[in-house]
Parts: structure tokens; sequence; C-alpha cells
């Protein structure tokens, strides 16, 4: 059975002041959600100071990037030792902001992810198809190397470490969530590509849905067989609407 994850992505978002209060407000949901995982990835800058509010709650901090080198002339970057020097436990990799924005690579993509695992941080692999891709029939072959990428570069082992999220682009940020059907077609496919190469790697791997999850939608898209949390972008700025929906993945259980 895999034990259900809800992370939050609070993106380029935050303040000393804000973060304060939200992890205040998040922390009584978390001590009740005991059947489910929390996460919450502020901003490098805030790390220290989320991972010391977070110190007495069961609410986990991740980062949302890592440099794949380990250390030395990559001005304005954080190496994976920084992220365990503040005990870090997972770090997004691959988020299609960074693809689309910062033009990361499939390649880079992997060489971060080995990175992580390198070091123990628990990479979350978010993958996922743009609109255009997913109307010209061709979501299933970009997803497919999104995740052979990986799967090329790390071997299938390192898949029992790997929590990979799916995030259609055309569902972040625009309010436009994918069916619970749509999710759990793509949720299905990515395991059955990780069951080709090991079926009981494959039924253990966390596979997470983000793209507008809400208070609302939540609960439907958590009792797919194959959805196993989310990760939430704009809903996780929001007290009330993250815990609600650290409720329904508690309830999903
Ligand atoms: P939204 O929940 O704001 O659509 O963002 C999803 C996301 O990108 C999480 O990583």
């Amino acid at each position: 059975m895999r034990r259900p994850l809800v992370m939050g992505n609070w993106k380029m978002n935050g303040s000393l002041l804000a973060n304060k209060a939200l992890i205040g407000a998040l922390e009584v949901t978390a001590d009740d959600c005991k059947a489910i995982d929390v996460a919450v990835c502020p901003s490098f800058v805030y790390l220290s100071q989320v991972t010391e509010l977070c110190s007495s709650s069961p609410i986990h901090v991740g980062a949302q990037n890592m440099c794949d080198q380990d250390k030395g002339a990559f001005t304005g970057e954080v190496s994976a030792d920084m992220l365990r020097d503040l005990e870090i436990g997972f770090v997004l990799v691959g988020h299609s902001e960074r693809r689309a924005i910062y033009s990361e690579s499939d390649a880079m993509v992997a060489a971060k992810v080995n990175k992580a695992l390198e070091k123990g941080i628990v990479p979350v692999l978010c993958v996922g198809e743009t609109l255009e891709e997913r109307q010209s029939g061709e979501m299933q072959a970009v997803i497919e190397s999104q995740v052979r990428a990986v799967l090329d570069s790390a071997s299938i082992a390192a898949f029992a470490q790997i929590v990979i999220a799916y995030e259609p682009v055309w569902a972040i940020g625009t309010g436009e969530t994918a069916t619970p059907e749509q999710a759990q077609e793509v949720h299905a496919f990515i395991r059955n590509l990780l069951a080709e190469h090991d079926a009981k790697i494959a039924s253990r791997t966390t596979i997470l849905y983000g793209g507008s999850v809400n208070a609302g939608n939540a609960a439907e898209l958590f009792a797919m067989a194959d959805v196993d949390g989310g990760l939430v972008g704009g809903a996780s700025l929001k007290a009330a609407d993250f815990s609600a929906i650290c409720q329904a993945a508690q309830a999903s259980v």
C-alpha cells in the first residue's frame, strides 16, 4: 500500500511573516492526518526558516530545485550538500516551469535526479505534456521520454527512491484540472512503463498529480487507483485550502 503524499510547491511566493502564519495554521492538520505525508517546498531563501518552523511538526520540507554539480563556480546555484546541511528530505526536479522557462533538458533533469539520489535526497521527478502535445496525440511519447531519460541513466532500481509527479502543463495555474479519469490514465501509463522493468518497484512508486488541485477536486483525484497524492501550487498558499486537500488525502486511505 502506497502512503499518500501531499506536497505544497510555494513557487516564488512567501515572506518571513506569511510563512510563519501558514505553517502555524497547517500544524494541526498535519498532526491530524497521520496516514499521509505532508510536505512544503518554499523558496531556497526560506528553507532554514521553514525547517525551523516545522521542527516540532510532522511537516516535511522540500526544495524546489537543485544543482546537478557538487560545488564550485556555479553562481546562483544550490547544491545537494547544502540541502542536506538543512536536512531537506525532498527536492522537486524538472518542474515544467524549470523545463520551459529555464530550458532544463531531459538530460539535465536526469543528472539532477541522480545527484539527489547520490546524496540521499528524494527527488520528485516532474513530468507532463503541454496542451499542444496532448492535442496532437503526443502525450504518451512525451511522458515516456521524460521518464525514460531517468530510467536510462539511473536504472529502474532508483525508482524505489523516486517520487513522480504528473503535472500536465495545461493544468498548471490555469484552474483547468485534469479529470480524475485523465489523471488515472496517465498515472497508470507511467506505472506500466516502470512495470515493464520491475513490477514490484512500479507498484510501490508514489505518483502524485499536480495541476490546479484544490479543496473541491482533491477527493475525486485521490480516489483514483494510481493517484497517490498531490503536488499543489496556488492552493498550497492558503492554509484552509491546503488543509482540506490534506484531509481529502487522509480520507482516501
Ligand atoms: P497549481 O496548483 O497552481 O496549478 O500549480 C501546480 C504546480 O505547478 C505544482 O508544482
